[in-house]
Parts: structure tokens; C-alpha cells; sequence
């Protein structure tokens, strides 16, 4: 799919993916890779290795029997170098841009690959022949290998997992969905798994900020032009956990229902103060999308009945993986229910303070309400 004059989209769509490294997507995603034609032909990110097939026939749709030259890769991680074996195959004159550490890790997954790598490093750049590529590294987002890749003549930041979003449902550029679908999927993306690397963001942020920049190319979903603003201010605000100052986030669960009950009343009193309130029971819904909710949440409810000494499993899961993803700067607290011990409310309150959430006092009720 044709971009602009000379650069073109060779991206698979994985449309009945649902869960990606534990964290569930509920209308697939996409591996994107990009193709960029000049005297060299340069190869941006590839795809998962499911997809390699489709990837060079995409590639030789457009190029024929002319070779690729150039690869850069910007990450590592499986989902977007799984097919570099075959292209590495199709394609053996090819070398390999990438940073030492993303270089060391392909010779890791695949032994058996031989090709030419270049390390790079900040500031280092590419000429194909009339086109430049600047390499910006980016550790951390998402792995210490990750880079991105700046074409000065056209504007253009392929930015891998910065910026992405799980969105697997065909649409090729944010102009063809609505603005709050898109800040909507680059949210729960960005709860997922870029939260945790929020200070590497803020420095990617400054790296890009004096670049001009016309397009968004990431590596998974929609490309970024009419709406780029819009992201990028939204990952201003998330990588700095600025919260919303009336959005309250219930995330429980329930055995018998007083610990529902606690839950419900607590809508009903965050709700009467104007409060907008998301509602999560967590054995209706996956702890990625109570993750998606949390993200601009100034308050976290989390509530769990006693169950043999411990907060529901439901519950302890949901607390493990947020604690991996750490947020801050919220408001906290801990509710349940009990019958003779109640250790489930501690559990929450002491898991929620290790976060540095301020806390409320916990909300403890025997039996029921
Ligand atoms: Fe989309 Fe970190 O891989």
C-alpha cells in the first residue's frame, strides 16, 4: 500500500490475535513493516515469522525481481523480526542497521541466519541515495534494543513501538477512524506496555521534539498524520502520570456479593460528586483492560473478599501485573469483605502503598453490608 511516491507500507494484518505476551487485544494488531524505494531499497521492521510469506509477496509486488539492500531493524522482539530469516533467505545481500544490542539479540534467536550487521548509534544516519535515514535510539521502548528511524527528506519517524496501538481491523491511517477510538486504543497500548518506561518516553519526547515531523510510521496499527498531535500530546501527559482529576476506577472482585455491594456503593458515591466511574469486575474482564481504564484514573479502588487467607486470584493477578507496569501518582484504596480473618484487604492496601499511591483508609466489612 503506497504511502507516498517511493514509500509504501508491507505491513501483515493479525486480525484474530487476542492476546500478545499476556496482555489481551481485542481486535488483533498489525506488523507493520515499511519499504522505502530509493537507489537503495531500504527495508523497515518486518513482521512476525507467521507472516513471512506474505511479507515478501508484498515487497516483490512492488519491487519485482529488484533487491532489497538495506534493513533496518528497530527492535528485537519476535513480532517484528520473526520473518528476518526468510528475508535474510530472499534476500542475502541485505544488511542489517540495527543497534548492538538489537544485533546481539538476532544472532541470539536466529543462529542459523547469516547476514551483514551495522551497528548504530545516536546520530548516525543512512544515505540511500537521495534519502537519509537518522537513527534515534530508544531503550526501553520496549526493549533496551529498541531504535527509531527518522527520513529527513520526507518527514517521516518510524517509531516501531512508540506510538502504537492494537488495532487489527484493516484501516491503513488515523484518517479513517475516529479520534477516540484512536486515543481509545493508544491508551490501552500504552497502559500495557509502554507505562513502565514512561521516563524513557519523556527522553524520547525531547530527542524527536526539534525534529519536524509529518508522519507517525509505528510498528503496530494505524499511521499517525491527521491525529499525530493529538497522540503525542497524550503521550506527554501519560508519561509524566497526569491523571484526571474526577476519573475513578473500581476494579473488584466478589464472592457471595457484599464485596460487589462495597463496590456498588462506592459508584454510587463517586458517581453523586460528579465523577466519572469505570466499573471492573475482574472475573468478567482481563486485567489488561482494567489496566486500560487505570491509566488516567486518579482514583484506584481495589476490592476482594478473603479467600483462604488471600485476596481472590482474580484479584492478586490483577495486582501483580499493575505493579509491573507501574503507575503513580494516584489516589488508593483497599476494600472487602470477610468472615473471620480478612487478611485480602491488607494484601490490596500494602500492594497499593508499594505503588506510592496515597491511600485512603481501607474499607473492611464482616459478613455483609
Ligand atoms: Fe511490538 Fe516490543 O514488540
Amino acid at each position: 500500500m503506497k504511502l507516498r511516491e517511493n514509500i509504501y507500507s508491507v505491513r501483515a494484518v493479525d486480525g484474530d490475535l487476542r492476546v500478545l505476551h499476556g496482555y489481551q487485544i481485542p481486535i488483533g494488531t498489525t506488523y507493520n513493516a515499511y519499504l522505502v524505494l530509493d537507489e537503495k531499497v531500504t527495508l523497515i521492521d518486518f513482521v512476525k515469522h507467521d507472516f513471512a510469506a506474505e511479507l515478501i509477496r508484498n515487497i516483490t509486488e512492488i519491487i519485482g525481481d529488484r533487491p532489497v539492500d538495506y534493513l533496518i531493524c528497530n527492535h528485537a522482539e519476535p513480532d517484528h523480526s520473526g520473518a528476518l530469516p526468510e528475508i535474510v533467505r530472499h534476500y542475502p545481500q541485505a544488511v542489517v542497521y540495527a543497534t548492538p544490542s538489537c544485533l546481539k539479540e538476532l544472532k541470539a534467536y536466529y543462529p542459523e541466519s547469516s547476514f551483514e550487521g551495522v551497528a548504530v548509534k545516536k546520530g548516525d544516519t543512512l544515505s540511500t541515495g537521495t534519502y537519509t535515514f537518522q537513527f534515534i535510539p530508544m531503550p526501553m521502548i520496549h526493549w533496551p534494543d529498541s531504535m527509531s528511524a527518522y527520513l529527513v527528506q520526507e518527514k517521516l519517524l518510524f517509531s516501531n513501538d512508540a506510538f502504537g496501538q492494537h488495532i487489527g481491523t484493516g484501516e491503513l491511517s488515523d484518517r479513517e477512524i475516529s479520534l477516540e477510538h484512536l486515543l481509545s486504543r493508544a491508551g490501552d497500548y500504552y497502559a500495557n506496555i509502554v507505562l513502565p518506561y514512561s521516563v524513557q518516553v519523556g527522553k524520547l519526547l525531547g530527542a524527536v521534539s526539534g525534529l519536524e515531523i509529518d508522519m507517525i510510521c509505528p510498528a503496530h496499527g494505524v499511521i499517525l498524520e491527521q491525529h499525530l498531535s493529538r497522540v503525542v500530546a497524550k503521550y506527554s501527559d501519560w508519561c509524566e502520570n497526569k491523571t484526571i482529576d474526577n476519573k475513578v476506577v473500581i476494579i473488584y472482585d466478589t464472592m457471595w456479593g457484599t464485596t460487589h455491594k462495597l463496590a456498588e456503593r462506592l459508584r454510587a458515591e463517586y458517581t453523586e460528586k460528579n465523577c466519572e466511574v469505570e466499573f471492573i469486575q475482574l472475573s468478567k474482564a482481563h486485567v489488561s483492560y482494567a489496566m486500560a481504564h487505570l491509566l488516567e484514573a486518579k482514583y484506584v479502588f481495589v476490592g476482594s473478599p478473603t479467600l483462604n487467607n488471600q485476596a481472590m486470584p482474580t484479584v492478586a493477578a490483577f495486582l501483580s501485573y499493575m505493579r509491573g507496569l507501574k503507575p503513580k501518582n494516584r489516589i488508593g484504596c483497599a476494600f472487602g469483605s470477610y468472615g473471620w480473618s480478612g487478611e485480602s484487604i491488607t494484601q490490596i492496601n500494602e500492594a497499593l502503598t508499594a505503588c506510592g499511591f496515597e491511600m485512603l483508609d481501607p474499607i473492611k466489612v464482616m459478613w455483609n453490608v
